[in-house]
């Protein structure tokens, strides 16, 4: 990421939300609420308002199109379908016992904020770059004005390249070892080296330990057959400062799991979003090369 500033992805990420929710067909993918905290977050910074306002201009749909045409199809409908996912299997976890959900590079994500309006007695926690966070954190505070939530939400800001994430949580007072627990990372590893990827499965194990719950995402290097990203992207990441660094084949994910000491329960890619989430009948085309991953600690 590039210094001082907040993650240019995180925003094109919640842009892409509201971009969907507003001049699309598939808003029935946004719940209003998401759509509304997205809203708020993005009007508490400049760049934020710059890319509201670009969603009222009439060329929207036109530069969307040609945006994903150069540099990846589908990837704005995408984000939706990976934060559906994620959402149904955070959902599940908490069903299953978990009282403690920890997001790693949360962005601007909305998940743990709704969340933690709806199951006051699980703690939440949202890691992430400080550059990132500050923003978020002024934005949710006016949101929760108005709603209850946030007692049992707490930020953490952590550099995942310069600062030790074991260390820093370790003595952050909210974090409680001793609750069953849930760690998600979406759309952050691409972006950490693999030694950086390795670091943050090893602090969850020393953290947490057996029995706890890894959400995650991970892309499919770009030569991959399930991988339709294009080479623009890449240059363009790497332009503003974002390159993506680590890739993982979903056929090889079991056995670099097995080495962080953790087993792989599921992998749902776009065709099981699709599936699952999007009504039937003629779909434009979707992004192929990130899958959600699904693992616990032994
Ligand atoms: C593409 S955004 C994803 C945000 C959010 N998880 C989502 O999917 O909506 C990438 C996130 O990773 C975070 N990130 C990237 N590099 C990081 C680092 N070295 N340390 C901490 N966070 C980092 C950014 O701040 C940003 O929030």
């Amino acid at each position: 990421m590039k210094e001082n500033t907040a993650s240019s992805t995180a925003y094109t990420v919640l842009q892409g939300l509201v971009y969907i929710a507003k001049c699309t067909p598939h808003s029935y993918l946004v719940p209003d609420e998401m759509r509304r905290l997205g809203e708020c977050v993005l009007s508490a910074s400049e760049e934020g308002r710059a890319r509201l306002s670009a969603l009222e201009k009439p060329t929207i749909r036109l530069k969307t199109g040609i945006r994903e045409f150069i540099f990846l199809p589908g990837i704005t409908l995408h984000y939706i379908l990976r934060k559906r996912c994620i959402e149904e299997k955070t959902r599940e976890a908490i069903a299953a016992g978990v009282t403690q959900v920890i997001s790693l590079g949360a962005g601007f994500d909305s998940l743990a904020f709704r969340l933690s309006c709806e199951f006051p007695e699980v703690n939440f926690i949202e890691i992430d770059h400080p550059d990132t966070q500050k923003f978020k954190a002024d934005a949710f505070d006016h949101a929760a004005e108005a709603q209850s939530g946030l007692a049992n939400l707490k930020y953490l800001d952590v550099d995942f390249t310069h600062q030790n994430i074991e260390d820093r949580l370790r003595r952050f007072d909210p974090f409680d070892r001793s609750r069953p627990t849930l760690f998600i990372s979406e759309g952050v590893t691409m972006y950490l080296t693999e030694d950086e990827v390795i670091h943050m499965f090893a602090s969850i194990r020393n953290l947490s330990g057996a029995g706890t719950r890894f959400v995650f995402t991970a892309v499919e290097p770009r030569e991959s057959p399930r991988n339709n990203t294009r080479l623009a992207l890449f240059l363009y990441l790497k332009l503003i400062g974002e390159p993506i660094k680590w890739s993982m084949e979903g056929p090889l994910l079991p056995a670099f799991l097995e080495k962080q000491g953790c087993k792989l329960d599921a992998i749902d890619a776009t065709d099981d979003f699709k599936k699952r989430y999007m009504a039937p009948g003629r779909h434009p085309r979707l992004h192929y090369g990130e899958y959600v991953a699904v693992a616990h600690f032994e």
